[in-house]
């Protein structure tokens, strides 16, 4: 169904159950015990203890929540969900013995991907991201981030981020797109990295920043990817649009990318398995979000744990996401990398949660319209059918939501 078919969610939402930190303003409260959110036109007009919902408001239509427990809408801030093809067979190669690096060198990883988007149609790309958006529509998710990157040559970014922006429009969903031109290196320009950087900084960059498909721009900072000196160089050319970075850095190696980062005012830096001590000193001077991805560690047999007490000590925010790709994560729930950041990670079950909402929303530049619920903001939250928020990094493969309001509509089940 489309967005605008969804009944409409304004009236007065009663007896619902806050969860820890839901509030705006209230990072480290207590979640309150019998709520209600008044939603008028879409937006969040009151939000507070029932007992002192203001009179005006009390004539309104009324959705009982019974009780359930409700978060802010989720927010996946990193995504490639737009691609052709998968990437099974690579699972396989890894399983018999195969490094992700040595599959990437053979020719395989990112640019097989590259293959099969290119062949596909702009529709046939909608049609299989709608399909995989669905569970984690299903799951709350009310804004998401989408790379490109799989297309490395303007034609195909430019199919790749239209898309993105289809999908947003279609589900009624806020998605926030990253330029991810600097992914790999296309075959066509083997052995001509310098030259390609160029295409991108000169050619790409610009001509889709013009048609407005660009929020944000990312690069693969890595060994197998772009080194320091040609991050860099995106990034000016990035600066020089007024266009915010973020980049995925030190995943497989220290490369300095994080730091680097921070010095162009990074939204985020993602992976950061091999962050150093000085990255993290960086990240916190710039307020940049550290953004995990336990789907990649685990797919990878990582065994390189990302520095999270060093983090948690700095006070840099910690954000969770599924990197959903076919190559090292095709993963389709945030709830199951919440369980998976605790396990793996030792994250706590507040810091797993903020993970998934405020501090993701941050990582997106979305901060003062997602993540945490306050009057005057588009309403989007969930209602699960838990006892406490902590159930929702406890249970894995299971589906406890019961409705999501996203963008004042109720989109999935009912209250
Ligand atoms: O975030 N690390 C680089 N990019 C993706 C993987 C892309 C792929 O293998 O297709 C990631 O893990
Ligand atoms: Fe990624």
């Amino acid at each position: 169904m489309n967005h605008s078919q969804h009944p409409s969610a304004d009236g007065l939402w009663q007896h619902l159950r806050l969860a820890p930190g839901a509030l705006a303003g209230e990072a480290h409260s207590e979640g309150l015990a019998d709520a209600a959110i008044v939603v008028r036109q879409g937006q969040i007009a009151w939000i507070g203890a029932g007992a002192a919902l203001p009179a005006v408001y009390a004539g309104l239509p009324r959705f009982d929540a019974g009780g359930a427990l409700v978060t802010p809408g989720l927010v996946d801030c990193h995504t490639h969900l737009v691609y052709g093809g998968q990437r099974a067979n690579e699972f396989a190669l890894r399983l018999a013995g195969a490094s992700y690096e040595e599959i990437s060198r053979a020719g395989g990883g990112i640019v097989s991907t590259v293959r099969a988007t290119r062949e596909a149609s702009e529709d046939q790309l909608f049609e299989s991201a709608s399909a995989r958006l669905q569970p984690l529509l299903a799951e709350g998710v009310c804004a998401i981030e989408i790379k490109s990157g799989y297309g490395l040559a303007l034609e195909h970014e430019r199919k790749q981020l239209r898309v993105a922006r289809r999908l947003g429009q279609a589900h009624g969903l806020t998605v926030r797109t990253s330029f991810l031109g600097a992914h790999a290196l296309p075959p066509e320009y083997a052995g001509r990295s310098g030259d390609y950087i160029d295409l991108v900084c000169r050619d790409m960059l610009p001509a889709l920043a013009a048609e407005g498909l660009i929020d944000a721009v990312d690069v693969f900072c890595e060994r197998i990817g772009f080194s320091l000196a040609e991050t860099e160089q995106v990034f000016q050319a990035a600066q020089a649009l007024g266009l915010p970075v973020k980049l995925h850095a030190e995943q497989l190696s220290d490369m300095g990318g994080a730091a680097l980062a921070a010095r162009y005012g990074a939204l985020s830096c993602d992976h950061i398995e091999h962050l150093s001590a000085q990255g993290i000193a960086a990240m916190k001077q710039a307020g940049s979000v550290a953004v995990l991805l336990p789907g990649a560690y685990y797919a990878l047999r990582d065994t390189h744990l990302p520095p999270i007490e060093a983090l948690r000590e700095a006070g840099v925010p910690m954000a969770v996401a599924t990197d959903h790709n076919p190559g090292t994560s095709p993963c389709l729930s945030l709830l199951l990398m919440m369980n998976m950041a605790c396990t793996l990670f030792r994250l706590t079950v507040p810091e797993a949660l903020a993970g998934v909402t405020r501090h993701a929303a941050r990582a997106l530049g979305l901060q003062a319209t997602h993540g945490a619920l306050e009057a005057g903001r588009p309403a989007n939250f969930v209602l699960w059918d838990l006892k406490e928020a902590a159930e929702l990094a406890y249970w894995f493969g299971q589906r406890p939501m019961r409705c999501v309001v996203r963008q004042g509509r109720i989109a999935e089940g009912r209250p």
